[in-house]
């Protein structure tokens, strides 16, 4: 169910798209149901529809493996109304998981054991005991047998001093709830079609109902606003720095670390605080992340240090557009990291030092202030400060190839198409448009001249 508005997030943006580590939080229950090997996934939209139908469709990879429908709930009327909507595209036979778009951090093996209380013939209704349960459906049992979920609104005082309630999510036989849906009346406080009467169809129909009940409060909370969002986010968060710790990997502060994609890490990792990864990134073996770094899709090999203040941007994994930073590779404070970035072992990238769609070959260095944008730079290259390749000129882009120790003097400006000499040296302020051969000096400036006894001029 992803119709409702999500007036409280008083934002534009559909509240399932809102997203939590990275995803949208309708996503994430997608992903869940990926995890069960749902066959089918129906998503009922309502408020912002479009908006979320393509999302969605762009995100779920065909991967997934299950069909992915969409059905338009319009107007709200009830939960019980939006699964209605549902009935047309679900087959017969199976069982219906109900999950909410704003509940994103249920476990799949939570939702694995529901199903396997539901065994394809009974009602199963995921519950929790909650201190105040106040707006939750309440679970009325009779002895140990449940007999109603009764709405807090409906409720009279007894039913409301009930602690067990509805999470919300259930998994019912379909064959049951088609008939069970057709029934359901708005006959109710709210004058809503509640999902919850099934529970009374089933005791009627003498369908066994079995509540299945869980104590970690995180896997059924709701985002209703954006503080209950940051919590959610804290929440997620901290149950990944865990597992990162529990794997070995050294977080100087669990509650200042974000994973907000895939990360994997080698043996010795460690990471300082306040640092941010974003798609696909792996670091491997003794790994060094400082403090207040963010890495997007890129392969940090073993032993390489990013210092802080670094910013990795790698483009989409698996292209050629994802960074790579070789072995023994140091990089940073300050330095910025773009798409298609490859740099070898033991290359060093200073501060302040851009490098974009460039490969540096084993021991290239550019320690200060520079910019390499599609070069080719070979080993052993130092490319001095304030250095610059100027690969744009205004329509096309055109390429650098700075030949295996070369040395590139400081202030230096590349324009490109280039090719630099094996060996060469450039020096320091040279502005070079043509190629230079191997082992040369190349100075491309205006001779230095010095007039002696100047007079500057006097008022
Ligand atoms: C529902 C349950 C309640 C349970 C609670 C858990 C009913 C009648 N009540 O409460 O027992 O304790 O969830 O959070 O089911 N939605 C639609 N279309 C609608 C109405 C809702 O798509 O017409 C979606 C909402 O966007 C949301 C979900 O269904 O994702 C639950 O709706 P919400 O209004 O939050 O739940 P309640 O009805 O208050
Ligand atoms: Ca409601």
């Amino acid at each position: 169910m992803a119709a409702g508005k999500g007036t409280r997030m008083k934002s534009k943006l559909p509240k399932v798209l809102h997203l939590l580590a990275g995803r949208a939080l309708l996503q994430h229950v997608v992903d869940t149901a990926a995890a069960l090997m749902a066959r089918q996934v129906v998503l009922i939209t309502g408020h912002g529809a479009t908006q979320v139908e393509d999302a969605l469709s762009i995100n779920t990879p065909v991967t997934a493996g299950f069909s992915l429908n969409f059905v338009r709930q319009e107007p709200q009327l009830g939960t019980g109304h939006a699964v209605q909507q549902a009935l047309p595209v679900l087959r017969d036979d199976g069982i219906v998981v109900v999950l909410s778009g704003d509940v994103p951090l249920t476990q799949a093996d939570t939702l694995r054991d529901l199903i396997a209380a539901c065994g394809g013939s009974k009602l199963a209704l995921l519950t929790i005991d909650f201190a105040d349960p106040t707006g939750y459906g309440r679970i009325e049992r009779r002895g140990e047998v449940v007999q109603a979920i009764v709405e807090h609104k409906d409720a009279s005082p007894e039913q409301r001093a009930i602690r067990e309630v509805y999470s919300g999510i259930m998994a019912v036989p379909a064959a049951h709830l088609k008939p069970w849906l057709a029934r359901l009346d708005n006959q109710n406080v709210q004058g809503e079609y509640y999902l919850t009467d099934i529970v009374k169809f089933a005791v009627a129909d003498g369908v066994p109902v079995v509540a299945h009940k869980i104590m970690d409060a995180v896997q059924v909370a709701g985002v209703n606003s954006p503080v209950q969002l940051a919590e959610l986010e804290r929440a997620f968060q901290t149950r990944q720095a865990l597992r990162f710790m529990e794997q070995g990997v050294r977080l100087a502060d669990p509650a200042r670390f974000d994973v907000r994609g895939e990360l994997t890490c080698g043996q010795d990792v460690s990471i300082d605080v306040n640092c941010v990864f974003e798609g696909t990134v792996s670091l491997g073996d003794d790994v060094k992340i400082g403090a207040n770094c963010v890495i997007a899709n890129a392969s940090i090999s073993a032993g390489a240090v990013i210092h802080p203040f670094t910013h990795i941007q790698g483009g989409q994994p698996g292209t050629k557009d994802a960074v790579e930073v070789g072995a023994g590779a140091l990089i940073g404070p300050f330095a910025r990291l773009r798409p298609g970035a490859k740099l070898g072992a033991e290359v060093h990238i200073g501060n302040f030092v851009e490098v974009k769609n460039s490969t540096l070959a084993p021991g290239a260095k550019a320690n200060h202030l520079a910019y390499l944008g599609d070069a080719t730079v070979g080993e052993r290259v130092n490319y001095g400060a304030g250095s610059i390749t100027a690969n744009f000129d205004g329509a096309f882009k055109h390429r650098t190839v700075i030949e295996a120790d070369v040395h590139v003097g400081s202030n230096c400006v590349l324009v490109a198409p280039i090719r630099l000499g094996a060996g060469g040296t450039v020096g320091g302020g040279s502005t070079l448009t043509k190629d230079t051969p191997p082992g040369a000096l190349s100075v491309a400036r205006g001779k230095q001249v010095s007039i002696a006894n100047w007079k500057r001029p006097a008022k």
